[in-house]
């Protein structure tokens, strides 16, 4: 059969009897061609757990483990995950709960977990300093600090971070708060209130992942083209409720979303990285960057079936030389093409109780009067300032890029502290960046406000608390932190672009709180 045939096949054996009927014909089939049934994987709601309490001690064990996972029909993959083939489960805790976690590492390299979205000790974050072997297990115990979010964890493995990733170890963590009561919002897990953690992937013909397999791959970072939701790929929602809470991370690699549904309906976002919004923005459209979490409000009392998509447009490049080359050379790659991501069939769906709020829960926001200081960060790649680009690039043995990603004129160094911060001294980063692509810039242990983009006011959706911030060629975005609660002299935090490609490669620096 020739691909053609072989597809229009595929289509007749799915249409008849559905996807088992692909197994047998398996080995005719070349990995990407296994998606002839769009939307005919049933959505996943990953298990919540949420430890063993007693009191306000929350305890969890969290094994690292490899595993296998039929992802396309008919085939395997080799993965890891925590407590689970591929990924983890979604974890649960209250602000004010003393949380330890155990981290056990049955895998055979040294990984760490990170929270992502928290404020705690530094010996507690899971940065590369608290790597364990193989093996080995760590706990960290910290007193949850944030008022009701979408955190996550994932793998912060020393330059192993976007591998470890990519074959499943990370999961979402959510906070709620006592405050979160007050609400008329839908908070029935798995029901009404839904973790959407979107990942991309690409397969090879065996049905392994495909990591990076060539340069441009690093360059931009790893970018998939079969789409993942709670690792199941582009499946389909059966809506229970008219008012769907979908709490939304983007666990990618690499690719930056240009969330819309295919109607162009309007959805409210009701929260972002460190929670709840002044106000719930009423948007159509909602770019979200690696790291990023955004909760939103989706309608569908119409009860229709409705696909979100990403949308062309979401790769911004400056508009100089470089950036129009960039800019073409991440179409031609297909880093920006539209991409379908979960189908919600809400036919079945009963009526909400829950209207869609106007008011929610203000975040605790800082003054930019009271920043003591201001620092600046300024995100390059290396070889791209010049026009030295092509050349620069190309000459490089083994495709390696060591170097080209740098914070500050450096490249990232496990023995260099790049600052130190005062605790409870508010200060203003202004992160700039002169390098022709996007960077999601993400720090740990703060929840920031983002004061201004180029000198410009930020739109509704980016005027709470966030960790990770998108920015644009050509763009700074000035935020506004503090550094609460803890201080130690001797173990640093990690600053980073939350693409891993760039982050294994050196687009990290780190500070400690004195
Ligand atoms: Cu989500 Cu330093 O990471
Ligand atoms: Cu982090
Ligand atoms: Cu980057």
């Amino acid at each position: 059969m020739d691909t053609h045939s072989r597809r229009s096949f595929l289509k007749l054996a799915c249409a008849g009897t559905g996807l088992l009927a692909l197994a047998p014909y398996s080995s005719f089939l070349l990995a990407e061609n296994r998606q002839a049934m769009p939307f005919g994987n049933a959505f996943v709601v990953p298990p919540l757990d949420q430890g063993l309490r007693q009191g306000k001690q929350v305890r969890f064990v969290l094994n690292m483990q490899q595993g296998k996972m039929a992802f396309l029909p008919g085939m395997e993959t080799p993965t890891l995950g925590i407590n689970a083939p591929y990924s983890g489960p979604v974890l649960h805790a209250r602000k004010g709960d003393d949380v330890s976690l155990q981290v056990n590492n049955r895998t055979e390299e040294a990984s760490i977990l990170h929270w992502h979205g928290f404020r705690l000790p530094a010996v507690m974050d899971g940065g590369p300093h608290q790597s364990i072997p193989p093996g080995g297990s760590w706990t960290a115990r910290f007193e949850v600090r944030q008022d009701a979010s979408t955190c996550w964890y994932h793998s912060h493995q020393h330059n192993q971070t976007g591998q470890q990733v990519y074959r499943g170890l990370a999961g979402m963590f959510i906070i709620d708060d006592d405050r979160i009561g007050t609400l008329d919002i839908p908070s029935r897990y798995g029901v009404d209130d839904l973790p959407v953690i979107i990942q991309d992937r690409d397969f090879n013909a065996d049905g392994s992942f495909r990591y990076i397999s060539m340069m441009p791959e690093r360059m931009h970072g790893k970018h998939g083209s079969t789409i993942l939701v709670n690792g199941v790929v582009t499946p389909t929602l059966q809506a229970q409720s008219t008012l769907l809470r979908l709490r939304v991370l983007n666990g990618s690699n690499a690719r930056i979303y240009k969330l819309a549904f295919h109607d162009n309906r309007a959805f409210q976002v009701i929260a972002s990285d460190g929670g709840f919004l002044p106000q719930a923005a009423t948007v159509r459209q909602l770019v979200l960057a690696p790291g990023e979490r955004a909760e939103l409000l989706v309608d569908v009392a119409d009860r229709k079936a409705i696909v979100l998509k990403s949308l062309r447009g979401a790769i911004v490049a400056n508009d100089g030389m470089m950036g129009g080359m960039m800019a073409r050379m991440m179409g031609n790659m297909g880093f920006d093409q539209e991409l379908d991501i979960l189908r919600i069939d809400a036919s079945q769906a009963e009526t909400s109780s829950h209207r869609r709020p106007q008011a929610l829960i203000r975040p605790t926001l800082l003054n930019p009067r009271d920043a003591r200081l201001s620092r600046t960060i300024q995100i390059s790649m290396g070889m791209m300032g010049g026009g030295m680009m092509m050349g620069g690039m190309m000459n490089r043995r083994g495709g390696g890029m060591d170097g080209m990603f740098t914070i500050n004129g450096k490249a990232f160094d496990m023995d260099r502290i790049d600052f130190e911060a005062k605790r409870d001294t508010p200060e203003i980063w202004e992160v700039s960046n002169d390098s022709p692509m996007q960077h999601p810039f993400h720090i740990h242990n703060v929840q920031f406000q983002i004061l201004e983009r180029n000198g410009r006011g930020v739109a509704a959706h980016e005027t709470g608390l966030k960790d990770t911030v998108l920015v644009n060629p050509n763009e700074t975005v000035r935020l506004l932190m503090v550094f609460q609660h803890y201080s130690d002299g001797h173990t640093p935090y990690m600053y980073h672009c939350h693409n891993l490609e760039h982050e294994d490669q050196g687009m990290m620096g780190q500070f400690v709180v004195v």
